[in-house]
């Protein structure tokens, strides 16, 4: 079973296997976490991203990670909150377990979250912790799961709050 740890930090600066994007359809970056990850890893990863043709909602793809301290950026879509009976919550969901299987399947060890849709995109913060954490814990709890650590990484303090709650809860 993986070891979840919630921190509040900038996840550009964190040092592990892969760190996840919170990118759009496009995959060419944005604002907000994208927009600090495309900064940090150089030009490199837009240029890798290209010719990806974009990502689904709820899916991700894997890319190198250039100039950040880690092997591979996770790119995943999350969805946008539009009230929650659009199966926001399922795409959710399937965005961290899309990202945790294909981190499985390049042996990756450590492996660091953003918190998925909860900017830009608009999902309630306390929802999407719960999310996040119960899908992690749901994937990482199968035996063939290859990843030990798992880092839930909040940029302020009412994420971070939301994310250690989440934790308390399982
Ligand atoms: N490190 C960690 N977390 C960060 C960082 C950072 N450097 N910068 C922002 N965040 C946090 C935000 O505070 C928020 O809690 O990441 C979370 C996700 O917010 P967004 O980056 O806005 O992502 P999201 O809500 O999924 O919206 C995605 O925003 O940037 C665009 O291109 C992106 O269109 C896409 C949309």
């Amino acid at each position: 079973m993986a070891f979840l740890k919630v921190v509040k930090d900038d996840i550009t600066t964190i040092t592990v296997d892969a760190v996840v994007n919170a990118a759009n359809n496009s995959l060419l970056g944005g604002g907000g976490v994208d927009g600090a990850i495309h900064r940090a890893a150089g030009p490199e990863l837009l240029a890798a991203c290209r010719p990806l043709g974009g990502c689904e909602t709820g899916n991700a793809v894997l890319t190198a990670a250039f100039r950040l301290p880690c092997r591979y950026v996770i790119h995943t879509v999350g969805p946008i909150w539009s009230g929650g009976s659009n199966n926001e919550a399922g795409a959710l969901a399937s965005c961290y377990h899309h990202c945790l299987q294909l981190a499985d399947r390049h042996a990756v060890v450590s492996i660091a979250f953003p918190a998925i849709s909860c900017g830009v995109y608009g999902f309630p913060i306390y929802p999407a912790a719960k999310i996040a954490v119960e899908s992690v814990m749901d994937y990482c709890s199968q035996t063939h799961c290859s990843i030990k650590s798992v880092l839930f990484v909040c940029f302020g303090d009412e994420v971070k709050m939301a994310y250690e709650g989440a934790l308390k809860q399982v």
